[in-house]
């Protein structure tokens, strides 16, 4: 068990939804928290409510899709707190695919910021975690991401690349004492479900999925999937066949749409 009290932690995605949620959390468990997304008014205000809160708090606004941009935020953690203990990368969108209106452009775009936006962040921090020998990289994935949903083509494939990229480099990472955390929440309510135009199943607040994510990580847990009765379910359709998946889904989505 490793608190995060005293911790030095670089959020992305800070400034609406679960990341919203993870700030405030991370200032009641005494963290030290600098918050990255590009809307810097929105993350200068919830700067103030950490602050409000007792927390240390600083605000390094940018695209995570721009790494020279992650890298000169990478430095600056460096420079002004000697370090950082845990990168949680939880900047992300999505989009519904439907065949009608196929967009190649679109679909790489979604893997940019999710994928490539985490991919960004770790490259700007590994290099100091690996000299120190000690760090974590939290990714915040998705229940998505372990098996390609109804309309979530693109949603799921950058959701299941981060898990495979996360699951793989663990390896790596375990020789330099650099630790490794997938993050895959199910439904939570956000600016990103408000939209959902259907009926989502356990849908969880952000203040809680908040307060899982932080005990998870102070655990060390590799893997953090909530809420527990719908990621059992979809660890058990991970593994069940082809044939009886395809059913199984068409059955739920519809009654989803219902
Ligand atoms: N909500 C769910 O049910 C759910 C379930 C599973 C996984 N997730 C994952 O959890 C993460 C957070 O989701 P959420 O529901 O909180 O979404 P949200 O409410 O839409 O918030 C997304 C956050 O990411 C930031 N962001 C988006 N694009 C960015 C970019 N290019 N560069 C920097 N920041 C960017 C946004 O801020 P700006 O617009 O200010 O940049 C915002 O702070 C995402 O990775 C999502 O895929 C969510």
């Amino acid at each position: 068990m490793t608190p995060l009290r005293g911790k030095r932690v670089w959020l992305t995605g800070a400034s609406l939804g679960i990341g919203r949620a993870l700030a405030l959390e991370l200032a009641d468990r005494g963290a030290t928290t600098v918050l990255t997304a590009r809307n810097e008014q929105r993350l200068n205000e919830l700067a103030d409510e950490v602050r409000a809160r007792g927390g240390e708090v600083s605000v390094k606004a940018g695209d995570v899709t721009d790494l020279e941009r992650m890298k000169a935020i990478g430095a600056e953690i460096a420079d002004e707190l000697g370090g950082l203990d845990v990168l949680i990368a939880n900047a992300g969108t999505h989009l519904f695919t439907t065949p009608e209106a196929f967009d190649t452009a679109e679909y790489l775009g979604l893997m940019d910021v999710n994928y490539g936006g985490m991919l960004r962040c770790i490259e700007a921090v590994l290099p100091g975690m690996i000299e120190r020998r000690e760090g974590r990289i939290v990714g915040i994935a998705s229940l998505a991401g372990f098996r390609g949903l109804p309309r979530a083509a693109a949603y799921s494939a950058s959701k299941g690349a981060m898990i495979k990229f996360l699951e793989s480099t663990r390896f790596h990472l375990a020789d330099h004492d650099v630790g490794v955390t997938v993050v895959n929440p199910g439904f939570v309510r956000t600016p990103l479900t408000d939209k959902n135009d259907f009926h989502m199943p356990f849908l969880v607040e952000p203040d809680k999925a908040a307060q899982i994510i932080c005990k998870g990580i102070e655990r060390g847990r590799k893997s953090i999937s909530f809420p527990f009765p719908f990621s059992t379910t979809i660890k058990f359709l991970r593994i069940v066949p082809y044939p009886i998946y395809d059913r199984i889904m068409t059955r739920v989505w519809k009654k989803m749409q219902a």
